[in-house]
């Protein structure tokens, strides 16, 4: 095929949409001020917090120099808290590169299975290199469809816990049965593992055909420094890390995420205070609010109206949120992510009035 005719093609494909710029927002909600709530990011660190680690970490580097030292120190971390050898352990460029990486690696011409809703990018991220990609249905919001796995036999699944948008956590019990049958490559994204409090890492240990994702954007509020690590046994580990870029992420990125590692006990207590964010929210929402079962710091809600009215009608209010496809039981589905309560005191009660 010609460049012309894939570039064709692609422009075809549905892509990935990022939700809107708060230019956007002012533009059609006429007011300059909004509370950003449709992209998960962790807003209960203050930025004040973030600009001292990168204080501190400039001290320590020289930015003209690739980075090297820098990385193994933070593997080494990485790996001594995850309690697993740094062999074990590779950076990326986000978890949306590694998604990357593991089907450039994994996928070319073979089957993924996702669970609808999910991370909308792992379709994107497979174009050009997949040849299929089958969508299935949660069993009650978060278990697998094991008997759909079954039928499908695809060579790749990825799993997202705690899902995007859902919020829900794969019971342990689901995913031993799969691993129990299933022998193609399990991903399993921890994007908002830490914050949940629930991890599967251990099953890199039992199992050769499982990685597990995370990231440094959500958890340590680094969304802007684009770090992320896979953690897998060896055979994977060695083929990833053959082909991936050689600096895929910067010195200041993976000096902050060891600096922000080190003071983990700081983030925990964020991490208890968005989840205890999230209780309150929901405590307060009508119980004609549809709402998924969350055990993170963000849900998808739905309402009588529709998504577009919903949406709209915050935005007036000064609440970004994002609009996502309908699911089943979900007609008018709006993702919107908890921030601190002094900036969202108002929000229940916004929606209960749109009910
Ligand atoms: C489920 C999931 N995976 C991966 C990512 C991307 O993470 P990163 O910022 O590390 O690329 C996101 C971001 O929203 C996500 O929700």
């Amino acid at each position: 095929m010609s460049w012309r005719a894939e570039a064709e093609r692609l422009r075809q494909a549905s892509g990935y949409v990022s939700g809107i710029s708060v230019r956007e927002a002012s533009r059609i909600a006429g007011r300059r001020r909004f509370v950003n709530l449709q992209s998960n990011e962790n807003l209960f660190v203050p930025k004040r917090v973030m600009e001292a680690l990168v204080r501190r970490a400039l001290k320590d580097l020289d930015l003209r120099l690739y980075p090297k030292e820098v990385i193994e120190d933070l593997i080494s971390l990485i790996a001594e808290r995850e309690g697993l050898p740094a062999e074990n352990v590779l950076l990326g460029h986000g978890a949306d590169q590694l998604i990357e990486l593991i089907l450039r690696a994994f996928g070319k011409d073979r089957t993924l299975l996702i669970h609808s809703p999910t991370y909308s990018y792992y379709p994107v991220a497979g174009i050009g290199v997949l040849k299929r990609v089958v969508e299935v249905e949660f069993e009650d919001n978060e278990r697998l469809n094991l008997r759909a796995i079954q039928r499908e036999n695809p060579d790749l699944v990825f799993i997202c816990s705690p899902n995007n948008p859902t919020g829900g956590v794969v019971p342990e019990e689901d995913l031993k049965e799969l691993l129990s049958f299933y022998r193609g490559l399990v991903v399993v994204d921890e994007t908002y593992a830490q914050i949940a409090g629930i991890t599967y890492r251990d099953l890199i240990k039992s199992h050769d055909n499982v990685i597990v994702l995370r990231t440094f954007s959500k958890a340590f509020a680094m969304a802007s420094f684009r770090i992320g690590y896979a953690m897998a046994g060896r055979t994977i580990m060695e083929a990833l890390s053959r082909i991936q870029s050689p600096f895929p992420v910067t010195s200041l990125s993976a000096k902050v995420a060891y600096l922000a590692l080190k003071r983990e006990a700081y983030f925990r207590r964020i991490w208890k205070k968005a989840i205890e964010t999230r209780s309150w929210f929901e405590g307060r929402l009508s119980s004609k609010v549809r709402r998924t079962r969350s055990s993170t710091y963000f849900l998808t809600i739905s309402t009588s109206r529709s998504s577009e009215e919903v949406f709209r009608a915050l935005l007036k209010r000064g609440y970004i949120t994002r609009i996502i496809k309908p699911f089943r039981g979900f007609e008018n589905p709006i993702r919107l992510n908890m921030a601190p309560k002094s900036l969202i005191r108002d929000l229940p009660d916004a929606i209960n009035g749109l009910v």
